[in-house]
């Protein structure tokens, strides 16, 4: 059972074109997107109503697309406006259009009930789309579920450890207490590391060797979007009280979509306000994250074949699970208020035809 009622990234907007039909499942329903007339993103179930070929095998023509299986044609906003051989347009051949927004290079997408899809939810990611930072975006493909990505993601504590050569410092850094504050959102994850050693990709990017002092400052939010504001400066001139000068400061923004209940998209990137001219920067930063990434990738893995050796096993909670017990209580909170919200629309519906039969 997955959260419908949400904004998913779907994208970044370079993936998706006004020439090519681009699929990409979301919460088990698979989506085709491309480019209308002006532009804009559009997107529909990928499964043609005649024979439910995917649409994304099909060809984009003048901003509408055709099956490529019998030729049924549809709009950008799912009707069905031609069907070769037939003058008359059956109006089961229509497919309801999904909501989109494109926003600071990320496409975001609504599966569930249209009425309540307010852009206004969507968070903000200003970096993504500023002159002021630079970044590569970038995308992996995970085959497990989504939930042990936010696992990965709501504990830095596993840094030191899983990622010892790359984002990694100290154990020290392990050791310093996360403040977490729990919101009707998600989580607000406040984590300072003063007078440790810098970590290796930081070590890489400024050839600092003396202590620094760092953060990591993140808000993760339902249904799995990590947006935070992190970096290092050198150790004592007081940057936990606001001065980061000399600092090398990062913005991450990295979404993570399920796929399916055993696959996940993750979307992510690294912004750096410093040598913003400098590609090699923005190049070396991004491999050191991705290097960080692949050892995620593959303890997660690991662990979800160790999961499902076992479906009985009980995770052991630890206090340094406290952040992500919050966010899968409030995701289990959202699903049932939307698995209310369905019975009740559905008493609704039963009690209006009860009134037109008497
Ligand atoms: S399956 Fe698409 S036109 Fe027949
Ligand atoms: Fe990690």
């Amino acid at each position: 059972m997955f959260l419908k009622d949400t904004w998913y990234v779907a994208a970044w907007s370079h993936e998706i074109s006004a020439t090519h039909p681009f699929s990409r499942t979301i919460i088990g329903q698979p989506v085709v997107f491309w480019r209308g007339e002006n532009g804009e993103v559009v997107a529909l179930p990928d499964r043609c109503p005649h024979r439910a070929a995917p649409l994304s095998k099909g060809r984009i023509e003048e901003g509408q697309i055709r099956c490529m299986y019998h030729g049924l044609k549809f709009s950008s906003s799912g009707a069905c406006v031609q069907v070769p051989g037939m003058q008359h347009i059956p109006p089961a051949a229509c497919l309801p259009a999904l909501r989109v927004v494109e926003r600071s290079n990320w496409v975001w997408i609504w599966m569930g009930d249209p009425a309540l899809a307010d852009p206004g939810l969507i968070p903000d990611t200003y970096w993504l789309d500023s002159p002021a930072w630079r970044y590569q975006p970038d995308y992996i493909h995970y085959d497990v579920n989504y939930l042990l990505i936010a696992d990965n993601l709501l504990d830095f504590s596993h840094l030191p450890f899983l990622h010892e050569t790359t984002l990694g410092g100290s154990a020290g850094y392990a050791e310093s207490r996360a403040l977490v504050e729990r919101s009707d959102s998600g989580v607000r994850i406040n984590r300072w590391f003063t007078d440790g050693p810098p970590a290796p990709f930081v070590k890489n990017l400024t050839g600092w060797s003396a202590n620094v002092d760092r953060w990591n400052i993140y808000d993760f939010l339902v249904p799995g979007v990590l947006l935070m504001d992190s970096g290092s400066a050198p150790a004592g001139q007081g940057a936990q009280a606001g001065n980061r000068e000399n600092a090398v400061q990062f913005r991450s923004a990295q979404a993570i979509t399920p796929e399916s209940e055993h696959s996940s998209h993750y979307f992510f990137s690294q912004a750096h306000d410093f040598a913003i001219d400098d590609p090699r920067v923005t190049a070396q930063l991004h491999g050191d994250v991705v290097a960080a990434f692949k050892e995620d990738w593959d303890m997660i893995h690991a662990q979800q074949r160790s999961l499902a050796l076992d479906p009985d096993f009980k995770m052991m909670p630890l206090p340094v699970d406290n952040a992500l017990g919050h966010f899968r209580w409030l995701m289990n909170k959202r699903i049932k208020a939307q698995q209310q919200r369905v019975v009740q629309a559905g008493a609704g519906l039963q009690s209006v035809s009860a009134t037109v039969t008497a």
